[in-house]
Parts: structure tokens; sequence; C-alpha cells
């Protein structure tokens, strides 16, 4: 059966689309730096200085005024602005196991229309939630190898979409092959999630937005051009802001869930759906807690500082990321009026959670570190404990040692860019500070 319930929660923002820059992008991507010496730029825009010049001096400036200039700054110049919500959440009920992960939990399968058209697109998602209880917290995601690659649960639907070739993993043809079932366990600890008390709800981000470059023909996108518009305008929406808006349609379908307690969702992803997530949470103040896990470039890593991957390397990689304005920043870092620190004091005064790995330095573990540190004041500012501690703190944590008592959670594991139980057990401490009624 279809429901369709009217969604009138959502604030509109303006139409969307982005363009093709691939022509312009293949010119020479210098080597990745490494070396602290050799940063081009050595001071990041202040979260405190409007682009007129003038200072915040409220909190009331800050939440009406200077936290939407950042926000817009973003949207036009880097991930591109997105739809508004649809009016309606379509969806479905397509399976329902009351005894899985041992008994302990409860399995669902649901259907969530993103476009009603003749040929919608559709993203399924996975439920796991703990047995016999009602509005629990949840932690929403997107997975990269379907729904049924984080567990090798025989229930869960075979995603049928297009998938990347991965042969050692069974991801052959574009598709993925009985094979795929489970091999992202290992990032997915659905039984420790569910024991702790929260529902675990994934998509698969292809469900959205399939990962390669095509012009924006297929996935949500095909489905918001308007009339006669062929392609995407520089200022409208990559991938990433797609994946991050079908996060919040995801929430849209969560907040009819009474299983759920939709004030409760912390939004977690890892790399470039941990870049995604960190857009999806500042832009949708209805995440009570933002998770990144290994974001880097694009996500928490400061652009201005360019080690590891650059804003050249990605927008030539990964030209359907972000919107072409974002093309305007390659080799020129300094001119773009943000940087990655102010997207996470965007967020701010809600909980927020940055997550790097040692051996990740592609990802530039200490540029995500300094992107907190840098938003710390700007949770001081709004009256919250930012990082935690007396004051803002100088040094980058040391190796596996979580900070994760303030409204800002950091942590450097060691080991490689993944997504691992240690990384889970910080994210539910987290949320257990911030989401789990104190007895
Ligand atoms: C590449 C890319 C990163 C991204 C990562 C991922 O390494 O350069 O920006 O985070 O893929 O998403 O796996």
């Amino acid at each position: 059966m279809i429901n369709k319930i009217p969604h009138f929660a959502l604030v509109l923002t303006c139409f969307v689309v982005c363009s093709a820059k691939n022509s312009i992008l293949q010119a020479q991507v210098p080597p990745s730096n490494y070396d602290e010496s050799k940063i081009p730029f050595d001071t990041f825009p202040d979260p405190f200085t409007f682009l007129d010049g003038s200072k915040v001096e409220t909190a009331e400036d800050w939440k009406n005024k200077r936290q939407p200039e950042i926000m817009e700054v973003f949207a036009r110049e880097m991930y591109g602005q997105s739809p508004a919500a649809p009016e309606f959440v379509e969806f479905e009920f397509i399976s329902k196991d009351e005894n899985a992960l041992n008994g302990k939990a409860v399995r669902e399968e649901i259907d969530i229309t993103l476009a009603v058209t003749e040929s919608p697109t559709v993203m399924r998602m996975l439920i796991y939630r703990p047995k016999g209880k009602k509005n629990v917290p949840a932690f929403l995601t997107l997975n990269f190898g379907g729904n049924h690659s984080i567990s090798d649960d025989p229930g869960i639907s075979l995603n049928e979409n297009w998938m990347r070739n991965r042969s050692d993993r069974g991801y052959e043809n574009n598709k993925a092959t009985e094979k795929t079932r489970g091999t992202a366990s290992s990032r997915w600890p659905a039984e420790m999630i569910v024991n702790r008390g929260y529902a675990l709800c994934t998509i698969y981000y292809g469900d959205i937005d399939p990962d390669f470059d095509d012009g924006f023909k297929n996935g949500v996108h095909q489905h918001f051009y308007e009339k006669d518009q062929e392609k995407l305008r520089p200022d409208q929406w990559g991938s990433i802001a797609a994946w991050a808006w079908g996060l919040s349609r995801g929430l849209d379908y969560l907040e009819i869930n009474d299983a759920i307690d939709a004030k409760r969702v912390a939004v977690m992803g890892h790399s470039r759906l941990g870049k995604t997530s960190l857009w999806a949470g500042a832009n949708d103040p209805r995440f009570a807690i933002t998770i990144s896990n290994d974001s880097g470039c694009g996500g928490a890593a400061l652009n201005r500082r360019r080690i590891g991957e650059s804003v050249t390397r990605i927008n030539t990689s990964f030209p359907h990321w972000f919107c072409d304005n974002f093309v305007k920043y390659n080799h020129n870092e300094d001119a773009l009026p943000v940087d990655q620190h102010l997207l996470v004091a965007a967020i701010a005064p809600r909980p927020v959670y940055i997550a790097s790995a040692v051996e990740d330095t592609w990802a530039d573990p200490k540029g995500e570190f300094l992107a907190a540190k840098m938003a710390d004041p700007v949770y001081r500012f709004l009256g919250t404990n930012g990082m935690g501690g007396k004051a803002t703190p100088t040094e980058h944590p040391a190796v596996d040692q979580a900070i994760k008592s303030g409204r800002i959670g950091y942590h450097v594991r060691s080991g490689k860019h993944d997504v691992t139980d240690f990384d889970w057990n910080q994210y539910l401490d987290f949320a257990d500070l911030h989401l789990m009624k104190k007895k």
C-alpha cells in the first residue's frame, strides 16, 4: 500500500541545479602536498565578521544574519542550492522481521519516494530498532554498497541499482551480487547500536543519485529541472547536496514513524558521505546531532590548508560532487569567502562530532581538527561549552583520546580511513550525552 502524508514542516529553499565542468577540469593537478611549511594561506575567514566587514555583536546577529550568510555562500559557491522539500511524504512498507539480530531487534524496509513522477526516484530505508520500544533515538546514515552490504541478514533485499564495480567484493557489471551481502558489516555494528537503545536507519546513497558524472540526467536531479532547462545552473545542487537532501527526506519519513523519535536523530556519514552528513546537518536543523567520519576535503578539512586532497584535485576527480561554481576556487581557495570551520560553526549550537584517522592523511586529520577548534568560539558565543572544558583546546588531542564532553566532539583514531567500533563507541557516548534522557 502506498501512503501519502502531507509534510508541512519544511522550510522552502530555492529551486536547484549545477552543470558540466569536466571540460575545464582536466587541467593539470599539482601533486598533493603534505608539508605544513608549504601551506599557501595562513588566515581563515573570521566567523564573527560579516562579508561587508561589520561585526557580529549578539547571538541574534549570528542566528538571524551571519549563519544564513555563511550557508548562502556554501550553497551558491560550493555544494549548490537544493530544492524545497516535497509537499508529501510518500512511502511504502516493503518488509518487516520482528525477530531480527537474534531476537533483539525489529528490522523494517520502507520505500520512500523522492519525486512523484511517472518514473519516480525511490530510496529504500533499512531500519534496525530495539524490539518492544517506541520513540527511540536513531542514527540516520547513507551507505556505499547497498543496505544488504551492512549485514549478512538474508532478509534484507538486494539492491538492484547502479553500483561501482568492485569484483573482489562481488560488485560486477555495475550491479550488486549475492556475494556482496554483509561486505561492509564491520562498519555497521547494528547489534551494538540497538543494544545501546538506538535505531540504525540506513539508505544506499546511489538510490538518491548514482555516484558518477552523467551530467545529472539520472537520480533525483532529473525531476527538478525547470521547464526547458537542460542542465544545471552553476549554483545548483551537485551530488553531495542531493545525497544530503535525500537524508532530509529520510528524516521526513522518520517524523511519521512513531517507533522513532525524530527529534533525536543523529545524521552520520563516512568519507564522501561524511561531507554529506555535514551539509545535511548544517541545512536541516531537525538533525539533533551531526557526525562526520573521515570526511576530509569538502567535509571537515580546511580548504585553505591544501594538505592531502585539494579543491583542484576533488573537482577534477569528482566533478559531480559540488556545483560548478566551486571550480572557481581551484588553486584559488583564498577567494572563497568561507572555509570548512564555518560549515561546522553553521551547525551551532547543535552538537557535532568530527572524527579523523591517523593514517588518513589524504583527508588531512589536522585540518579536520582545526575546523572543529575554529568553530568552538561560535559554540561558546552561543552559550554552550563548545569542545568542553573552560576554553578552546590548543593542542590536537592524543591518538584514540576522544574529546566528547561538550557540544563539539572530536577524535583522531589510530589506523586507516574506515569506520570502526572505536568510532561508533565514541558516537554512542556522544549521543548518550545529548540524546538520552537523564535518569
Ligand atoms: C576519495 C576522495 C575523497 C572521499 C573518498 C570516499 O578518496 O578523494 O574525497 O572522501 O574517496 O568517499 O571514499
